[in-house]
């Protein structure tokens, strides 16, 4: 029998937590935390996740401050506006909805969050910090799989673990957190030889692969955790995850769906993050 990992309960659980730490912080130190959003251009899906950002802080009680600029900003106004954002103390974190359009360089325009305001774990500092298991602010989707993990009391110490992904927001980041909590990981990907071999010896299987059903049943041993950071859409149009959900499951112990599984974790985690860049701050 397996277990379903519930994200939207466990989410909206957290963030009557956070909201209450928040209040707190605003009658300790007699202000706001707040959150910088900024958002180039006109992408569909970037706007849905940014109303949805703002939404969260708003569930919380973190001040939001949105930044829509238009699809032509040049790459110094968009610095210009990051490094003011950087110095203003009323922002204790900033983020940058990625991808920015084409003609902006992403890279320059992070360089310019500071490590302490890096809400997303995206920075190079931070990076650098979770690989050396030190306090840093950790990618937000791979630290909501660790708390869906947690909630279960899922151990993954001495566990095998098999990751499928190795990009900066996700992949890279989950496995040295894996690490971190004393699971032997794996990191796998489009070059990786043999994929099914490698997911068959897996006590715990993240993918975040962005190929709708890819994790097959014939993939995963018996009582595996799975965990889907996929979001896609199947033959239908309809939202599906990288994992063949309805044939999979009956092999797991525990499972997430897609939707309703790692999805209400990241925006959550988000809030964490600003939560815990304004602690740090005081
Ligand atoms: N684009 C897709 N996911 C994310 C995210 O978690 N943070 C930011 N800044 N941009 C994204």
């Amino acid at each position: 029998m397996y277990e379903i990992i519930d994200g939207k309960q466990l989410a909206a659980q957290m963030r009557v937590e956070i909201g209450q730490n928040v209040k707190k912080f605003k009658e300790t130190h007699g202000r706001e935390i707040g959150l910088a959003v900024v958002l180039v251009g006109d992408d569909n899906a970037s706007q849905v996740y940014v109303r949805n950002k703002v939404k969260a802080c708003e569930e919380v009680g973190v001040k939001s401050l949105a930044y829509y600029l238009p699809a032509e900003t040049q790459q110094e106004e968009l610095e210009s506006l990051v490094s003011s954002l950087a110095a203003d103390k009323a922002v204790d974190g900033i983020l940058v909805q990625l991808p920015l359009p084409k003609h902006l360089d992403s890279e320059r325009v992070l360089k310019l969050i500071p490590t302490e305001k890096d809400v997303d774990g995206f920075s190079a500092e931070n990076i650098g910090k979770l690989a050396m298991n030190t306090e840093c602010l950790v990618a937000c989707t791979p630290n909501g799989v660790m708390k869906m993990l947690e909630s279960k009391n899922i151990s993954t110490k001495g566990k095998k673990a098999v990751v499928i992904g190795r990009s900066n927001i996700v992949g890279r980041p989950m496995a040295l957190l894996l690490i971190n909590a004393d699971a032997t990981v794996t990191v796998c990907h489009s070059k990786t030889k043999d994929l099914k071999k490698e997911c068959l010896e897996a006590d715990i299987i993240v993918a975040a692969i962005g190929k709708a059903k890819f994790i097959t049943a014939d993939m995963v041993k018996e009582g595996a955790v799975v965990i889907d950071v996929g979001m896609n859409r199947d033959e239908n149009g309809k939202l599906c995850g990288d994992v063949d959900y309805e044939n999979v499951k009956e092999k797991c112990s525990y499972i997430t769906p897609v939707p309703g599984g790692v999805g209400p974790m990241t925006i959550t985690m988000l809030m964490y993050n600003t939560y815990v860049a304004a602690a740090r701050r005081g």
